[in-house]
């Protein structure tokens, strides 16, 4: 095959662990891959396309996730700090068997991210950072289960907010779900990062280059590198099997960030005016997507 791996027979048993063999399994699949990399697109390697067993165990992770954002969701408010969200997310983990993907993860030190207002991304949680009405926060959970991960962020807006900072979280949301909508196999990765795009900046917002979303499943970071800032047309064949998020950091006012908080985490927009994120995970199936982690 294209990616060095080899083939198992036509009547032996798929590579896969189906159980059934080759030729009712994925044979077909692999040689639409073959005359595709041959003709000079860039598909993804077959490690990189889960087996029913993998996503079995990444749904496991994912109930967790999920789970531990609907509890920040039912407790979230004004008064309460991004340290007691950091508390409840890690009690919650441990209580269902898991562990927190981004606690030490390079260095991390907490079990989430929370990010207010013009942070971008990677807010730190602090005792001394108290939610307050009017602010938009992002809070990114990521859950190792089983050695299966799972990632996904969403936006809580604390009291009433300014309506056009409102807008930007609800336009930033339609994104991501525009993204969703056009997930199918054989596509290119470039179209789904181009309908995210759009959704953002014909709302007259702008997108983050610096970062995108990525494989997921058996590591936190996999291929491929999701860009929001991407053309039709572009990147990677979709395939069944791929599992990765949409995660797209939309700002009120421009695109460019700032990375240099000594603290060598916290990005904030440049401009310091708000900015707002959601992320999904979603595994590609035979007509489409299904939707792992919100
Ligand atoms: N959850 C983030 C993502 O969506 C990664 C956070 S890494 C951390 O990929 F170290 F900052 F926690
Ligand atoms: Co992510």
């Amino acid at each position: 095959m294209y990616d060095g791996m080899t083939n198992p027979g036509r009547n032996d048993a798929c590579w896969c662990g189906s159980g059934k063999k080759y030729k009712k399994c994925h044979l077909d699949q692999d040689e639409r891959l073959e005359e595709l990399a041959e003709a000079g697109e860039d598909v993804p390697p077959r490690s990189l396309l889960k087996t029913a067993e993998d996503i079995a165990g990444i749904k496991r992770s994912a109930a967790v996730n999920v789970g531990s954002l609907d509890y920040v969701a039912a407790h979230i408010g004004p008064g309460v700090t991004t340290e007691q969200i950091d508390q409840w997310v890690y009690d919650y983990c441990k209580q269902h068997d898991a562990i927190p993907a981004d606690l030490n993860y390079e260095g991390f030190p907490k079990s989430v991210c929370t990010s207010i207002n013009e942070v971008v991304c990677h807010g730190i949680p602090s005792p001394d950072e108290v939610l307050k009405e009017g602010d938009i926060v992002n809070v990114d959970m990521s859950t190792i289960k089983d050695g299966y991960f799972s990632d996904s962020s969403r936006m809580f807006c604390i009291g009433d907010v300014d309506p056009e900072w409102k807008r930007l979280v609800d336009v930033t949301k339609q994104s991501v779900e525009a993204g969703l909508a056009t997930v199918k196999p054989w596509i290119h990765l470039g179209d789904v990062g181009a309908a995210v795009n759009k959704v953002a900046t014909d709302a007259g917002f702008s997108v983050v280059a610096e970062y995108g979303g990525h494989g997921i499943g058996l590591e936190f970071h996999e291929d491929p590198f999701v860009s929001f800032v991407s053309e039709p047309g572009t990147g990677c064949i979709l395939v069944p099997g791929m599992c990765f998020t949409i995660e797209p950091m939309v700002n009120l006012g421009g695109p460019d960030i700032d990375m240099s908080d000594p603290n060598g985490w916290t990005v904030r927009t440049a401009d310091r005016k708000p900015t707002a994120q959601w992320e999904v995970q979603l595994v590609v199936t035979d007509d489409g997507y299904e939707l792992i982690s919100w």
